[in-house]
C-alpha cells in the first residue's frame, strides 16, 4: 500500500479528504442557499411593510442615529485600512476599531447592518465571504482591514477608486484623481451618478487596465463584485455626488447622512442585484470586439 511522507496510509488521507470536502461543499450550498431564500422573503416583506421614516433609518441604539455620526478621525500610518471605502469609513468613525485591526466578522456584520441599512442577509454575506477567503472561522475569527486586500480574493483589477494592484501595492486609500473622475462624470440631476454613468466609468477602467496592466485579470465573480459595489453607490447613496464625495475621497460618512434605502428589512441582495445587473450589462468594454463590427473603426469607449 502506498503511504504519504508521514507514513499515514494514502487511502486514509484520501478518504478523509473526500469526506471533509463533501461536508464542506454541502455546508457551503446550505449556507448560501439559505441566504438566498431568506433574502427573497425579506424582499417580499419590504414590499409589504411601510418604509422607515427619514431620521429613523439607523437603529436607536446604534451610532449615526438621526445622522449623528461619531467623530471622523483620519487614519494614522499604523492603522490598517482596506481597498473598501465602506469598511474604512466604519473604522475612521470608530464604529469598528479605529486601528482597523482584530475586527471580528460578526462585529463587522452588525456594524454594516446598522450603519448602511443592509438586510441581515447582505450584511452577513460580505464578512462571511471574507472569512472563507481568509480561511478563518466566521463565528470566532477576526481580521485586519488590510487582509481583505488579498489580490483576486475580493480585491480585483479595474476598481473605480484604486489603481490595479500590479501598479499600486498599497490599496488602503482612495486615489483621489480616479475618485474625482467618477464624481465629476455624473449625468443625472445636479451631476449625480446614474447606472449608465457607472457602466461607462467601469468600461473605461476595464479598457484602461486591459491596455496598461500586463497582469490584468477579470473573472466573472469579480465582474459581479465590481457591479455590486457600483450598485451600492446607486442605492445606499442614490448616486448623490454630494454624499459620495466625502465617502470616496476621505472615507468619511457625511454629516447628517443616513442610508437612502429606507426599506424596513434593509437593502436586500435581490434589490441590489437588479441595479448591479443593469450596470454590468451596460459595460461596453466587455463586447468591444462585437461592437467594432457594428461601428466600423470608431473607438468604443467614449466619454460624454
Ligand atoms: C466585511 C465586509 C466587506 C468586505 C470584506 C469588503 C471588501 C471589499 C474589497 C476587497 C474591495 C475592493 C474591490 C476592488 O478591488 O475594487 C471593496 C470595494 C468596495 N466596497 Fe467593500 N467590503 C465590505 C463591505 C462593504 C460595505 C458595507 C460597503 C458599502 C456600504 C462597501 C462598498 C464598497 C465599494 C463601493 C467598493 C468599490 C471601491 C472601488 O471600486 O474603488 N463594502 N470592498
Amino acid at each position: 500500500m502506498s503511504t504519504t511522507s508521514s507514513s499515514t496510509p494514502f487511502v486514509l488521507v484520501a478518504f478523509l479528504r473526500i469526506v471533509s470536502g463533501a461536508v464542506s461543499l454541502l455546508s457551503t450550498v446550505f449556507t448560501y442557499g439559505w441566504i438566498v431564500i431568506e433574502d427573497g422573503l425579506l424582499t417580499l416583506l419590504n414590499l409589504i411593510l411601510p418604509r422607515l421614516k427619514p431620521g429613523y433609518v439607523v437603529p436607536e441604539d446604534a451610532p449615526g442615529r438621526s445622522g449623528l455620526w461619531p467623530e471622523y478621525v483620519a487614519p494614522q500610518q499604523s492603522d490598517s485600512r482596506s481597498p473598501c471605502p465602506g469598511l474604512n469609513a466604519l473604522a475612521n468613525h470608530g464604529i469598528i476599531a479605529h486601528s482597523g485591526r482584530g475586527i471580528s466578522f460578526v462585529e463587522a456584520e452588525k456594524a454594516i447592518r446598522h450603519t448602511y441599512n443592509f438586510a441581515p442577509t447582505f450584511s452577513k454575506l460580505l464578512p462571511l465571504y471574507a472569512s472563507q477567503m481568509l480561511c478563518r472561522d466566521y463565528k470566532t475569527g477576526t481580521f485586519d482591514l488590510a487582509d481583505v486586500a488579498a489580490h483576486n480574493g475580493i480585491e480585483h483589477d479595474a476598481s473605480l477608486t484604486r489603481d490595479d494592484a500590479a501598479h499600486t501595492i498599497n490599496q488602503s486609500s482612495s486615489q483621489h484623481a480616479l475618485a474625482l473622475e467618477l464624481l465629476t462624470g455624473g449625468t443625472g440631476t445636479c451631476g449625480d451618478l446614474t447606472p449608465a454613468d457607472f457602466s461607462r466609468f467601469t468600461s473605461e477602467r476595464r479598457a484602461h487596465s486591459r491596455r496598461a496592466n500586463a497582469q490584468y485579470t477579470m473573472s466573472t465573480i469579480h465582474r459581479l463584485f465590481a457591479s455590486a459595489n457600483s450598485a451600492i453607490m446607486m442605492t445606499t447613496f442614490e448616486g448623490r455626488v454630494k454624499d459620495l464625495n466625502p465617502w470616496l475621497i476621505d472615507e468619511r460618512i457625511p454629516e447628517g447622512w443616513e442610508p437612502r434605502v429606507r426599506d424596513r428589512m434593509g437593502l436586500t441582495l435581490t434589490k441590489l442585484n437588479l441595479t448591479a445587473t443593469r450596470i454590468e450589462l451596460g459595460v461596453e468594454e466587455e463586447v468591444r470586439d462585437q461592437l467594432k463590427w457594428f461601428r466600423g473603426s470608431k473607438p468604443i469607449v467614449q466619454r460624454k
